[in-house]
């Protein structure tokens, strides 16, 4: 059963793939292909250079668009960053932060991503926070206890009236890009281990959080990922790119949802 507080959301993030031509087709598709689509909140996060296009042929669709990075400082001489405030004035409603691939490839700390949550919540932004464990930290059998690290550095550091803003996205490490997926099982279980570390620090908010699944996500598997009761949706990565995947995905949650 789904808990009525949440809605399922599902989010593409596109990573640094597509041009102006590409990404523009793939806007107007979900455009179209999602007109009437109003059980599920649906947002792509799109490069940096692609946001003002989304704001150009997403506004008033019902799609949201957020960004895949932003800058721990507000403003300044930060050659090559981008400032929350410039993401808000792009109308970006969402911003993921500590995808694995930052935390992994540049360096990205809890502390620096803690500063980048506070930086997106003072603009107004919503933050997609992502944990998640490799798959040496799964076969050693610290996945809880990673995923637990990763949260505690939010938890202990944010006011209660932030953390309450912000979506929670699991992502294996091992799931993503590799077409090996989370077991709904196993999925479920890291998820309502998430939840439960939410409602031991802020007991008041875990049955309204919500928690996205991320990982080889495809139109084939993520029914059965989303008809579990603490998957809330998905952060979806290579079948975002393609329209009608990423629309099959979004009514494989309209469908979970009804049952
Ligand atoms: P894939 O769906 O390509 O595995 O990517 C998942 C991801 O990293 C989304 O943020």
């Amino acid at each position: 059963m789904k808990n009525s507080q949440r809605r399922p959301l599902v989010v593409g993030n596109w990573k640094m793939h597509g041009t102006l031509v590409s990404a523009g087709d793939l806007l107007n598709a979900l455009r179209t292909s999602l007109q009437q689509n109003t059980a599920v909140d649906v947002a792509v996060c799109a490069p940096f250079v692609h946001l003002p296009l989304c704001r150009e042929l997403l506004t008033i669709s019902g799609i949201r668009w957020g960004a895949q990075n932003v800058s721990a400082y507000a403003q300044g001489a930060y050659t090559g960053e981008v400032a929350a405030s410039m993401l808000a004035e792009l109308g970006c409603h969402y911003v993921l932060i500590g995808h694995s691939e930052r935390r992994a490839l540049f360096g990205e700390t809890d502390a620096v991503v803690v500063e980048k949550l506070r930086q997106a919540l003072a603009a107004g932004i919503t933050p997609i926070l992502c944990v998640g464990e490799t798959l040496a930290e799964r076969e050693q059998g610290s996945t809880e206890a990673v995923i637990a690290g990763q949260l505690a550095a939010v938890l202990s550091a944010l006011p209660a009236g932030q953390l309450a803003q912000l979506v929670v996205a699991y992502e294996p490490v091992w799931a993503i890009g590799t077409g090996k997926t989370a077991t709904p099982e196993q999925a479920q279980a890291v998820h309502a281990h998430i939840r439960r570390q939410w409602a031991a620090a802020q007991p008041g908010q875990a049955e309204a959080l919500i928690v996205l699944y991320g990982g080889s996500v495809k139109a084939d598997n993520a029914r059965l990922i989303f008809a579990q009761p603490d998957v809330d949706g998905g952060l979806v990565g290579g079948a975002a790119l393609d329209a009608s995947q990423f629309c099959a995905i979004v009514n494989a949650a309209e469908q979970a949802w009804n049952h």
